[in-house]
């Protein structure tokens, strides 16, 4: 029984990680298209035909249910396979959602209409395809009202965390952190919308102080995917856990081991 999980790259690791200790019971099957990655500076036509590419391998795999662990495949590709692409029976998800219902303080699926929040000024860290969807804006418009967003694209930052490179990834946040700052001086809330950047959730906290809340998805999208599971058991799919990559499986297995600190052995996809 398996659930699939998908990222471009490495980051989606941190939302898989996040899912195991939430629901020990459930098998994943994680798929980096690492091949292909990162998809954070690709045209939205290309994330979504490498999103289709990917999420049907995990549907061939025996999974009824996956999750985009990627936030510039959920922002440029998600709403577009769900008006038409999806197969009967199967369900795709993003991770957009739990994110904006954590900062607007909804419970899941709660769809009343915008109020006002007490989080007025956002900073919104993601990759140039999620930042240029504008995804994040029209998803939090549906739930919250006079809410400033400030949006910066960090680029540089997934391919040096996919290259193992810490030092330069965490200079790049810096980098992006000040940029931000200058456009908006005093933040209330930062939001990593970018799955890798989890990995880099010290450096961004330093960078803007320690009164920045900052949301990264990890625990909140555990948290959905448990409240979906419990109600529809059925979505939990056939498979045997794996960790799959488009990409060279050693180099991989090995970047993997690095970020999570336990041994990960990839396959190829
Ligand atoms: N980790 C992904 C995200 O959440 C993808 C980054 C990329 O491939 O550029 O956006």
């Amino acid at each position: 029984m398996a659930v699939g999980i998908f990222d471009s790259g490495l980051g989606g690791l941190t939302v898989l990680e996040a899912a195991q200790k939430r629901l020990p019971d459930v098998d994943f099957i994680y798929l980096a298209d690492s091949e292909h990655a990162p998809y954070g500076v690709r045209t939205a036509d290309d994330i979504y035909e490498l999103t289709c590419a990917a999420v049907q391998r995990l549907f061939d795999a025996g999974c009824e249910l996956v999750i985009l662990a990627c936030n510039t495949a959920s922002a440029a590709a998600l709403r577009r396979m769900q008006e038409g692409w999806i197969p009967e029976g199967k369900r795709v998800l993003g991770v957009f959602v739990p994110l904006i219902e954590a900062l607007t303080e909804r419970d899941w699926g709660d769809n009343s209409p915008p109020r006002e929040v007490d989080v007025k000024h956002v900073a919104l860290f993601a990759t140039p395809a999620t930042v240029a969807s504008r995804a994040f804006q029209r998803e939090l418009a549906f739930r919250a009202i006079g809410v400033d967003v400030e949006a910066q694209a960090c680029g540089g930052v997934v391919d040096a965390i996919e290259d193992g490179d810490f030092i330069l990834a965490e200079a790049m946040v810096r980098s992006h952190v000040d940029a931000l700052m200058r456009k908006m001086p005093k933040p209330q809330a930062a939001i990593l919308g970018c799955t890798h950047y989890p990995l880099m959730l010290d450096a961004f906290q330093e960078a803007l102080g320690a009164d920045v809340k900052v949301f990264s998805q990890a625990n909140l999208v555990g948290e959905s995917l448990a409240d979906y599971l419990t109600r529809h058991g059925d979505k939990i799919g056939s498979g045997e856990p794996a960790y799959l990559t488009t990409g060279d499986p050693k180099q991989v297995s090995n970047r993997a081991t690095q970020f999570l600190r336990r041994q990960i052995t990839f396959t190829a996809a």
